[in-house]
C-alpha cells in the first residue's frame, strides 16, 4: 500500500496555484515505489451530500441511494489504498471549495470510516500522511485549518501538514512562491 492519492479542487486548470503546487509536492515523493491516483473534483465532481446519499448511508436501497453508496465506496477505497494523500485546497469565499466539502461528506460514513465510542469518535482511515496545499489570496485560514483537521481527524487522518500558499495572485508572487517552495523543501528534505 504505497500509493499516493492526489486530490485537486481548483476551478482553474493551467493557472491554478494549488494544482501546480500539488504537482510539485507529488514530484518530490514520486519514485518507482509509489502508484499515483488522481481524483479531480472539478473535472469529475462529487455530487452534493443529499437525501439519497444520506438515506443510502443508512441502508436505503433505492437506485439513487445505491449509486451514492457506490461512489462513496470508490472514494473511500482510494483513501484506504493510499499512504500519502495530497490535497489541493484553494480558498473560495473564506471556505474550501464545495466540491472538496462534498468529497469529505462522501467519505465520512459512520460504521464504515468512523464510529462513535464511549471515548468519542474513532476513525478507521488511519496510518496516512496528509499534505494540504491551502492556496489563498490573503485572508485568514485558521478556521479552514481547524475544519479540515477536525473532519479528516475524526476519520483517522490525524497526521496533516498544511502548506500555505498566499499572495500568489499579487505582485508579491515571487516572494510567495519562494516561501511555499521553502515549506515544501522543509517537508521533503
Ligand atoms: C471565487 C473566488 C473566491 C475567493 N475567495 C477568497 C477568500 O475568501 N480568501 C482568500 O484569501 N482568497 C480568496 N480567493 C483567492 C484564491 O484563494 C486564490 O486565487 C488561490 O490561488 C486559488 O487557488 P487556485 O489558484 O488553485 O485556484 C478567491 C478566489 C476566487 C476565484
Amino acid at each position: 500500500m504505497n500509493n499516493i492519492l492526489v486530490i485537486n479542487s481548483s476551478v482553474r486548470f493551467e493557472n491554478s496555484n494549488s494544482r501546480q503546487l500539488t504537482q510539485v509536492l507529488l514530484e518530490k515523493f514520486s519514485t518507482e515505489r509509489h502508484g499515483v491516483k488522481h481524483r479531480d473534483l472539478v473535472k469529475q465532481p462529487v455530487p452534493h451530500f443529499d437525501h439519497s446519499a444520506f438515506s443510502g448511508f443508512g441502508g436505503d436501497d433505492s437506485q439513487a441511494s445505491k449509486k451514492a453508496c457506490e461512489l462513496s465506496d470508490e472514494l473511500i477505497g482510494e483513501v484506504k489504498d493510499s499512504e500519502i494523500i495530497i490535497i489541493g485546497a484553494p480558498v473560495y469565499n473564506f471556505s474550501i471549495p464545495t466540491t472538496l466539502k462534498a468529497w469529505i461528506d462522501y467519505i465520512a460514513r459512520v460504521g464504515v470510516t468512523f464510529n462513535y465510542t464511549e471515548q468519542g469518535p474513532v476513525g478507521y482511515l488511519d496510518n496516512k500522511k496528509v499534505y494540504i496545499v491551502l492556496a489563498r489570496g490573503g485572508g485568514s485560514v485558521e478556521h479552514i485549518e481547524m475544519q479540515l483537521s477536525q473532519t479528516l481527524g475524526m476519520l483517522g487522518m490525524k497526521d496533516i501538514t498544511f502548506i500555505h500558499a498566499a499572495n500568489l495572485d499579487t505582485p508579491e508572487r515571487e516572494e510567495g512562491l519562494a516561501d511555499v517552495h521553502a515549506q515544501i523543501d522543509a517537508i521533503c528534505h
